[in-house]
């Protein structure tokens, strides 16, 4: 690359050796944008087509609007005089970076380039991913990383190492002031899963996206575990057992769809508001299915996604999480054309309850939005907390903990309907009056107490069912008096921890008229250099 030409075939023979014309200039710079471009070389990108993924190029042409994408540092090259890599350099150096824009607003973008060393890291590498979270802290603008990539490139040894502490770094110091978005698009091993994993949400495709921090053959040598790819680490295991991933996606380009998506709902950093979108919906629109949804028996189920699609403007509501601990629901939607975050009980799934992996997960997103200026609007169906010796053992008390800690303090605008029950330490959790919550409404079917009817009276009474003649019967009384006592909204109506009992069919009015309210809140915690949350 980059060789001199030999003076017969200049235009300018007059020129002194090596001194070019402006055209030989010009088609230098041309041949080395070309050959940039080329990446590890059309067959490694015939490969990487054929292993069902796109380049890193064409993962950047689907995200960014058309012509936006400015590269930076295109030709930069690795220095290393080892394991023959003095003969294989590439330009660019595995990972294209620049800044470019989606829907109108600037992103900084890195995309690994598996067809240069497995997308592997060096320390050249590296300082180009740095070079652009630097400029995108300083600018205020959100992070978007393409990861495809073996992780540290072992030929480096510890400069590649080096390099990969420093992006470490500047994740977390970027934490919380621009949005962080990882994609994982192909095998990602060691550092390449570390820095995502810090980010604010990861990106995964069925099929070509793999997690791992040792891979499959490593496990076999020190554990004898034998495992694929697939099962160690892909999109399956991260988006529904371990949760490392919060969107799993059918196909690179739906992925790309989803980033852009995601992305509409977020400002561009923690000093701004999220994007207002002009609303289509009708802000006074009613539907009177939402009062015919929570179920006679509170016993049975509901699928709590049909009141938020029904509440929510156009009815879309996007999901983060949606297969990772489906008894809490937690996503993106737009009231009255602004962006909230919304967390909600499923009952359909546990009843609801809160265990360990649920509230890791609203934790988790509760600050997010907390961080980016984003309302959190509560929807509580709430039994409690999960019973069992295995959530004890595994630590719900700190779990549970950590999305106390959470809602507590936050200091975003916060809203909360109860729809139905909102029982015991869980009732204080899930956004109530008490940890700062700033509108609360319950429904007519609203249960808030310290806990079920039945569980109450056996707890109550104990001794004198034991002894009572017919304790069937006594206990279907005293459980009947329970419920009218406590099993409804109006005791904590009474004293004003709920601001009322609203119609189920008003909800969407009733939550875009406090939004209007309480959407410019201050509010502050006292100066600190940072909590203790429980981790
Ligand atoms: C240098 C690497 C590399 C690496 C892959 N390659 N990983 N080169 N450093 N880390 C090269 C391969 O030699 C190969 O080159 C090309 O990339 C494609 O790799 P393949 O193995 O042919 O591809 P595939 O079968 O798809 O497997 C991909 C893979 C596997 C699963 C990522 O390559 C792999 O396991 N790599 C090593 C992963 C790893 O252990 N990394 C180090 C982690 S330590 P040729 O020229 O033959 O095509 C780390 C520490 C960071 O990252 C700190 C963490 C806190």
């Amino acid at each position: 690359m980059g060789k001199t030409q030999k003076a017969t075939n200049r235009v300018r023979p007059d020129l002194p050796e090596g001194v070019l014309s402006q055209r030989e200039a010009l088609e230098k710079l041309d041949t080395l944008t070309e050959q940039a471009s080329l990446g590890g070389g059309a067959a490694r990108i015939d490969k990487q087509h054929k292993s069902g993924k796109l380049t890193a190029r064409e993962r950047i042409a689907l995200l960014c609007d058309e012509g936006s994408f400015e590269e930076i540092d295109a030709f930069v090259t690795h220095d290393v005089h080892a394991y023959g890599l003095e003969n294989k350099k590439y330009l660019g150096d595995g990972v294209v970076t620049g800044v470019g824009r989606v829907y109108g607003r600037p992103v900084y973008v890195f995309a690994q380039d598996f067809t240069v060393f497995g997308g592997s890291l060096g320390e050249r590498y590296g300082q180009k991913i740095i070079k652009i979270m630097d400029q995108a802290l300083k600018n205020g603008c959100p992070v978007i990383g393409f990861n495809d990539s073996g992780g540290a490139r072992i030929q480096e040894g510890v400069a590649s190492l080096a390099a990969y502490a420093e992006i470490f770094l500047r994740n977390t110091l970027s934490s919380g002031v621009i949005p962080q978005i990882s994609a994982i698009m192909g095998p990602c091993a060691g550092g390449a899963v570390y820095s995502p994993a810090i980010t604010d949400f990861v990106f995964m495709v069925e099929g070509t996206s793999h997690m791992f921090v040792t891979g499959p053959s490593v496990i076999k040598s020190v554990t004898h575990e034998e495992i694929d790819m697939e099962g160690l680490g892909g999109a399956g295991v991260h988006g529904e057992t371990s949760g490392v991933s919060h969107f799993t996606n059918e196909s690179e380009p739906d992925c790309i769809v989803s980033i852009k998506k995601l992305l509409s709902f977020l400002p561009q950093n923690n000093l701004e508001p999220p994007p207002f979108i002009e609303p289509d919906d009708d802000v006074n629109r009613e539907d009177d299915r939402l009062d015919r949804i929570v179920p006679d028996n509170p016993e049975k189920p509901y699928n709590m996604l049909d009141v938020l699609e029904t509440v929510v403007d156009d009815g879309d509501f996007f999901e983060v999480h949606k297969h990772y601990a489906q008894n809490l629901i937690v996503g993106f939607a737009r009231l009255g054309g602004h962006s909230i975050g919304i967390v909600a009980q499923q009952p359909a799934v546990l009843a609801g309850c809160l265990d360990i992996a649920s509230s890791l997960k609203g934790a988790r997103f509760v600050r997010f939005c907390d961080a980016f200026n984003i309302p959190i609007i509560t929807f509580e169906d709430v039994p409690g907390f999960l019973p069992g010796v295995n959530q004890e053992h595994n630590g719900i008390i700190k779990h549970g903990a950590k999305l106390l800690y959470a809602y507590c303090e936050a200091t975003v605008p916060k809203l909360c309907v109860i729809t139905r029950k909102a029982y015991g330490g869980a009732y204080c959790v899930m956004s109530s009056k008490h940890i700062r919550s700033d509108v609360n409404y319950a429904w007519p079917t609203a249960e808030i107490a310290v806990m079920g009817a039945q569980g109450a009276v056996n707890i109550l009474y104990a001794r004198e069912l034991a002894e009572a003649d017919d304790p069937d019967k006594r206990r279907n009384d005293l459980t009947a008096e329970y419920r009218e006592r406590f099993s409804n909204p109006y005791d904590a109506a009474a004293r004003g921890y709920i601001d009322g009992v609203i119609k189920p069919r008003e909800t969407r009015r009733k939550l875009i008229r406090a939004l209007e309210v309480v959407r410019h809140k201050r509010d502050v915690n006292p100066p600190k250099k940072h909590g203790n949350i429980p981790l």
